[in-house]
């Protein structure tokens, strides 16, 4: 028996649910102490040039984070929703030449062709939006696929306010 998939009271895709996310987002638990842990683990990557794919990246309050500890990093962001990339284009505005956009679905069988390769994979409290746990042995093996040799994907979930940490290096 296949179980349908957990309905979201909010559409991210709407503006204004958008807006409302990111007006409250910095009010939610463990948002400083999982940013901290994802640069802790870029900059310990020792690399300069750091190529970085964050999925479901809303409106950029983690990449500007990211950016602002590694001048030399450039981020890809990929979301579906072309509100929230408007709402992190203007956060990112004086980062641009670093950023790109991409708008897709990490729910679609192919998102992940020809997106090249990254040195680190990082997603925040995004996976969650897969609506069900039968998609995300895909999206696990999709990222893999993406991640350089001994580069990272770290991925924090965070449902029901319990927090899920896993950090899945050298894959
Ligand atoms: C709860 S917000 C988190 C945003 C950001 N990661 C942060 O922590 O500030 C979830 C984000 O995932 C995006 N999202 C939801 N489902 C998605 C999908 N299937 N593909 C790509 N992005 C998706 C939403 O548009 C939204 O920007």
């Amino acid at each position: 028996m296949v179980h349908a998939d957990v309905p979201s009271p909010i559409d991210l895709r709407l503006m204004s649910d958008a807006l409302e996310w990111e007006r409250t987002a910095m009010q939610r638990p463990f948002r400083e102490e999982f940013f901290s842990a994802f640069i802790s683990q870029l900059v310990a990557l020792g690399k300069p040039n750091l190529k970085i794919l964050e999925l479901g990246s809303g409106p950029g309050f983690l990449a500007q984070r990211v950016l602002g500890v590694l001048p030399t990093a450039s981020i890809t962001l990929l979301d579906f929703s072309a509100a929230m990339h408007e709402l992190a284009r203007i956060r990112l505005s004086n980062l641009v030449e670093r950023v790109e956009f991409v708008e897709r679905s990490f729910k679609e069988p192919d998102w992940q062709v020809g997106l090249g390769h990254y040195d680190a994979v990082i997603t925040n409290q995004a996976v969650h939006e897969l609506r069900h746990k039968r998609y995300a042995e895909q999206l696990h093996r999709q990222v893999r696929t993406l991640v350089k040799e001994n580069g990272i994907y770290w991925l924090v979930i965070t449902m029901q306010a319990k927090v899920l940490c896993r950090i899945m290096s050298s894959i």
